[in-house]
């Protein structure tokens, strides 16, 4: 039994979540309860039952951590002493192990959960660990209607499944980002290149999810022998070009992960 789920932290992956489930009709909103500091508008609207009261908390069968790594031994002080004994945590705060987590929680069975805020539109990915299997099966439970799911086998992998994906999506709005302005640097107004950059990258985006081939097959199909695309992607794939670039970039994403982890 997955329900009541009591949401901890109803902010962008907490809120991503509601919003990805009512979406897709996964849970019923009665069944949601939400712990947040400043509940809004849309979310007391929305029929989820925002502040429970003691006996509701009691009532919960899992528990979203989705709290600031930072912010998380508060927010499971406040309602530790609460909960069910058989409740399980799934958390998503970044670099906080399963092992810190479930302490927080008095032992409580635990899943970690990397996931990324697309999971508001039901198209979202996370990357799940549990050594436990019922902690993992209820983190199946919560992404599985929300996100395409990978299991990791080890918890040292989340590492990279955030730098791989967690915070992956940041990397495509810079890249995008950064079209739009050589776009404007070649000449075209700023309206002109940002409709044109996302559209084409939404487009390529769709294109790949769609047809289900190899991203190098689909940059082939774009770029003819001699042509303007190999011109360009013989700066972008150049020995100084994106593969170091990237490898760099996740590298740092990692760092960062170990240290919060630390
Ligand atoms: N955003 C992403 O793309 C992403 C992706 C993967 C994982 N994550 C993980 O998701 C977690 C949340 O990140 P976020 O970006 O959603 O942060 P966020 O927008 O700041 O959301 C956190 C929410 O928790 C609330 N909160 C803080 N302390 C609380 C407490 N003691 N009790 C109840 N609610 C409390 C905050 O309220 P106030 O703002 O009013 O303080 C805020 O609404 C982090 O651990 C992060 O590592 C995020």
């Amino acid at each position: 039994m997955t329900t009541p789920i009591l949401i901890l932290g109803a902010g962008r992956m907490g809120g991503a979540m509601l919003d990805g489930w009512r979406k897709t009709n996964a849970f019923a909103p009665t069944d949601l309860l939400v712990i947040t500091r400043h509940p809004g508008e849309a979310l007391l609207a929305s029929g989820v039952r925002v502040a429970p009261d003691d006996a509701q908390i009691g009532s919960a069968k899992t528990v979203l951590l989705a709290v600031k790594p930072q912010a998380w031994r508060d927010a499971a002080k406040s309602i530790e002493s609460k909960l069910a004994a058989d409740a399980v945590i799934v958390s998503v705060a970044a670099g906080v192990k399963t092992q810190a987590i479930s302490q927080g929680f008095g032992g409580r069975r635990t899943a970690r959960a990397m996931p990324t805020t697309a999971c508001a539109i039901a198209r979202g990915t996370a990357s799940l660990f549990a050594a436990d299997a019922e902690a993992l099966a209820r983190a199946h439970a919560l992404f599985d209607p929300v996100a395409t799911v990978v299991e990791l086998s080890s918890e040292d992998e989340m590492h990279a499944a955030t730098g791989v994906s967690g915070s992956a999506p940041a990397y495509l709005y810079a890249f995008i980002e950064a079209l739009e302005a050589a776009g404007v640097t070649a000449g075209l107004t700023p309206a002109q290149a940002s409709k044109l950059a996302r559209s084409t990258i939404t487009g390529a985006a769709a294109l790949l999810a769609e047809t289900g081939g190899e991203p190098a097959d689909l940059r082939r199909q774009v770029a003819s022998p001699g042509g303007t695309t190999e011109a360009a992607l013989n700066v972008l794939l150049s020995h100084n070009g994106l593969p170091p670039l990237m490898r760099e970039t996740v590298a740092q994403c990692i760092r960062r992960s170990k240290e919060l982890a630390a």
